[in-house]
């Protein structure tokens, strides 16, 4: 721990599971009282999770389709970027998101806090 770290600012890693658990384009669950979260696996194999509920009227995020860093709501269609947890304009909102640390391989989540992004960020890069 750094010398101005504290207990609630440190990540509290739980490892998830293995990347090629996950297929390209696909994506896992993580059921938790606190809320499912929806882990996803990009084309070039980029790890992000999100909250598992579309802040539209509550959709299963994780049903979505992955395009780029973007999931693609089932229900009614709404993007939301998987770093960001924004939703693409015209539509607003945003989902909690959670650090993702890969390490050879090993999913490690940290399920301490749900990160929210003000930044409205709409490109992947
Ligand atoms: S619930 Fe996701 S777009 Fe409506």
């Amino acid at each position: 721990m750094s010398k101005n770290s504290s207990p609630e600012t440190e990540p509290n890693w739980t490892k998830i599971g293995r990347v090629e658990d996950i297929t390209r384009l696909g994506s896992r669950i993580i059921k938790r009282e606190a809320g499912n979260i929806a882990l996803f696996r990009t084309q070039d194999d980029q790890v992000y999770a999100i909250a598992d509920k579309c802040p539209h009227k509550g959709g299963p995020l994780s049903q979505g389709i992955v395009h780029d860093c973007f999931v693609t709501c089932p229900l009614h269609n709404w993007v939301l970027n998987l770093k960001t947890g924004m939703a693409a304009a015209p539509d607003e909102g945003h989902v909690p998101t959670y650090p993702v640390r890969v390490d050879n391989g090993v999913i490690f989540l940290d399920l301490a806090v749900g990160k929210s992004s003000t930044a409205a960020i709409k490109q992947c890069a």
